[in-house]
């Protein structure tokens, strides 16, 4: 263990052309979160004493949307190179410690990797964190001597020949004391073919007083893979659902296939969970002991309780389900409904902003919005709260035990008292008596002898 601070610098400076869209790369969402949060995440958890990200192009967005009080930004107007991005953070940082640099494009990166880097920064060495690649095409090479031990980096565009066939390759990821790195990014020149300041030159400097270089390997081959395109950001992507899937498999949930469930956000399951094939999972979601979700389910922030069934296609967002609860299939539960235990809430029913009491139904072709439903009551299909008068939104009461019939239109503001039972096709626009059998004056013709017109051929 080492007594030594951290700080941190992630470069985010890069304008990430090859993604074609105006957002800027680092704000990319890869599992429902900014790609550089997934970066801020690892880094916090080394507990760094700063966390300095260097944004260029695009970058008031990136600082505004992030709202990282933790963050401190440094602007790298130009990009001049990796070297000259680190130079604009040095200033902001404290000069003792050790420096940490990553990328703000690299997301899956590991705490226990870099952990390993800055242990070896610590205890008096650059620490670099390379890898053997199939195909080195594009990154920059490690030129070891003779002897086997690092000399210098050198870049794809400036390599020779034999250079380029070396297959250890930096992924850019290094750290070193403060004071070593303040020294060797003064001596930078942007004497190369792209005409920048690498920060990769930073090594032959080392090399040239003699200060150790560590060479460090990441956990896993595919944690230092880096978003340059749609392309790669959708690669990532599956490699992040398949860790969380993975990761839930571990911990007991079912999974009909980890190859197509989409975590956006915290997924917590209790005992028994089973999930089915094409559900999206987003914000804070909840799962109760035995709590199974049908395919093509989207839950948004929403907690469920034990025992309930969530049946194929529903969209469940903001809500509270109590346990023992059926919902859809096509159910769509929007927010600020908080549904009790033993709900019933069936195939194209639309429930907002409502709660229902234990064991009330509404099993088809219904709107609940902002009504308050009792215990057992049963909501008949094709009813409908008219809660909307142009203007304002109003409330519907639904005391306990009521039966509303098929087609009812309750006219907010409305109250149906308890144990009331409403007729099919009433349109309640006045409050309904508790007990009582409430219909609209209606008749029905017949008229004898009608005929049906005929088309003439
Ligand atoms: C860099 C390394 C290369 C390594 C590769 C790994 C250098 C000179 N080269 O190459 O050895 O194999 O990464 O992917 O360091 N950035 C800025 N400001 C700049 C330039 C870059 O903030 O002026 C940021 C980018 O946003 C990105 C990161 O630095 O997050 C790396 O930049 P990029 O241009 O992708 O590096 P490469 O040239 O590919
Ligand atoms: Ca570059």
């Amino acid at each position: 263990m080492t007594t030594q601070s951290l700080q941190v610098v992630i470069l985010a400076a890069g304008q990430g052309k090859r993604m074609h869209s105006r957002l800027p790369k680092v704000l990319h969402p890869l599992a429902g979160r900014p790609m550089l949060l997934h970066v801020l995440d690892s880094a916090r958890r080394l507990a760094p004493t700063r966390l300095a990200v260097v944004i260029g192009h695009g970058g008031e967005a990136v600082a505004s949307r992030l709202e990282a009080p933790d963050v401190v930004w440094a602007m790298q107007d130009q990009q001049l190179g990796t070297g000259h991005a680190v130079m604009q953070a040095m200033p902001l940082l404290e000069k003792s410690g050790v420096v940490l640099v990553l990328y703000g494009d690299v997301p899956r990166i590991a705490t226990g990797t870099l952990r390993s880097l800055f242990d070896a920064a610590a205890e008096g060495a650059l620490a670099l964190l390379t890898q053997e690649a199939d195909d080195p095409k594009g990154y920059g090479r490690i030129v070891r001597d003779a002897a086997g031990r690092v000399a210098r980096i050198v870049e794809e565009r400036d390599a020779t020949e034999a250079e380029r066939a070396i297959r250890e390759v930096n992924t850019g990821i290094v750290a070193a004391p403060f004071a070593k790195l303040e020294a060797w990014l003064a001596g930078l020149t942007n004497e190369n073919v792209q005409r920048e300041y690498y920060l990769t030159d930073i090594v032959a400097a080392a090399v040239a007083e003699g200060y150790p270089v560590a060479v460090r390997r990441p956990q896993s081959p595919t944690e230092c893979l880096g978003v340059n395109s749609k392309r790669e950001l959708a690669r990532l992507e599956r490699l992040v659902q398949l860790d969380r899937a993975n990761a839930l498999l571990e911990a007991g949930v079912t999974l009909a296939d980890p190859a197509r469930v989409d975590i956006r956000g915290e997924l917590s399951c209790g005992k028994d969970v089973s999930i089915d094939v094409n559900c999206v999972f987003e914000g804070r979601v909840a799962l109760g002991h035995g709590v199974t979700v049908g395919a093509h389910c989207v839950l948004r922030d929403v907690t469920v309780g034990e025992g309930t069934e969530i049946r194929p296609f529903s969209l469940l967002e903001g809500a509270e389900v109590g346990a023992n609860a059926r919902i859809g299939p096509y159910a769509r539960i929007r927010p600020g409904t908080t549904l009790a235990d033993e709900v019933h809430v069936g195939n194209f029913v639309e429930v907002k902003a409502s709660t229902l009491g234990r064991a009330s139904k509404a099993n088809h072709l219904a709107y609940v919005g902002d009504a308050t439903v009792g215990r057992d009551v049963n909501i008949g299909a094709g009813t409908i709260t008219c809660n909307y008068d142009g203007a304002a939104k109003h409330r519907t009461v639904i005391e306990d035990d009521v039966h509303i019939g098929s087609d009812v239109q309750l006219v907010a503001p409305v109250t149906v008292g308890k144990g009331a039972t409403i007729g099919a096709g009433t349109t309640v626009f006045r409050d309904a008596p508790a007990g009582e059998l409430t219909v609209n004056d209606k008749s029905q013709v017949t008229k004898p002898g009608w005929k049906r017109p005929v088309r003439r051929k």
